[in-house]
């Protein structure tokens, strides 16, 4: 982004609009056509009846997006309302540069206009950039993992891979919590360390890269082995931080359940 380059993010108008807004996803996700996606009218039908549809635009090119995210009004049975949100993607080259966290920025204010003080997403949990933008930056709790949310098989870039997913709620009255440092140490991916109350789980940063690094197989069983791990923890605890401690590792850290509360915005 030049640094004379102004940022805009606003509801998305229109089909063409919208098109556009696709046509982004399309190409951040690698997706093909067999991957199945969305068109605008399912877009008009989610934001005309509780949902929000979001972009941003660079101002010198108000018509193409270099950000996209959409939620719609959800509830669990007996439970408050909130939005989910579907997803959130940055052109490739603005990536990491503050784009993702307008756009929940914008996704929270209008679900704050709204009356709703929770937005709920999913992840896969060893995409590690996302865990950290999430929870570190944004403030999400992590408290249940579901696994092969979408099937036995991601889709883009995800082809081949599971579909777990960790189910993040972002509390929209609460600021992010400043993480104490982690430990000094020579870590495993896939290892968990009891620490204090806390949990620390290790896993690779580069997921991709490292799972053609040590092969199909091993990645496969990694990947099984965190599963478990992550689902053991979440029993009595919630992840609230994902941190890369070196080029190859990143450590979330999970607290006990009922202790993260403090620090409301
Ligand atoms: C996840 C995503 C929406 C975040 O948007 P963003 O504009 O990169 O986020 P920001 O620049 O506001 O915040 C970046 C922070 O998130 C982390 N991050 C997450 N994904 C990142 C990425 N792909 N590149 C760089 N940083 C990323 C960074 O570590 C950074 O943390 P820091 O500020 O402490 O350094 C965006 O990276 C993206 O589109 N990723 C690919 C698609 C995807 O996985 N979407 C989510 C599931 S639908």
């Amino acid at each position: 982004m030049a640094a004379d380059t102004a940022l805009v993010v606003r509801d998305v108008e229109g089909s063409a609009a919208m098109a556009a807004c696709i046509g982004l996803y399309t190409e951040v996700m690698g997706l093909r056509p067999a991957d199945g996606g969305l068109n605008p009218r399912l877009l008009t039908a989610l934001q005309t009846n509780g949902g929000i549809v979001v972009a941003a635009y660079e101002s010198g090119d108000p018509a193409r997006p270099v950000g996209f995210a959409y939620s719609f009004l959800a509830r669990e049975p007996g439970g408050e309302l909130f939005q989910f949100s579907q997803l959130a993607v940055v052109a490739r080259h603005l990536q990491g540069r503050g784009v993702g966290r307008l756009l929940k920025y914008a996704q929270r204010d209008r679900a704050l206009a709204m009356g709703l003080t929770r937005i709920r997403w999913s992840y896969d949990p060893l995409k590690t950039r996302n865990a950290h933008f999430n929870l570190d930056v944004l403030g999400g709790r992590v408290s249940v993992l579901k696994p092969s949310m979408y099937g036995d098989e991601g889709f883009g870039d995800d082809t081949g891979e599971p579909t777990d997913r960790f189910l993040l709620d972002w509390d929209l009255k609460r600021l992010p919590m400043v993480q104490p440092e982690l430990p000094d140490r020579a870590w495993q991916p896939g290892e968990c360390l009891a620490y204090g109350d806390d949990l620390l789980i290790a896993v690779p940063a580069l997921w991709d890269l490292h799972r053609t690094a040590i092969g199909a197989s091993a990645a496969t069983a990694l990947r099984t082995s965190l599963r478990e791990t992550f689902t053991e923890a979440l029993t009595t605890h919630v992840g609230v931080s994902c941190l890369r401690v070196t080029d190859d590792l990143a450590v979330y850290r999970f607290v006990p359940r009922g202790t993260d509360q403090e620090v409301a915005s």
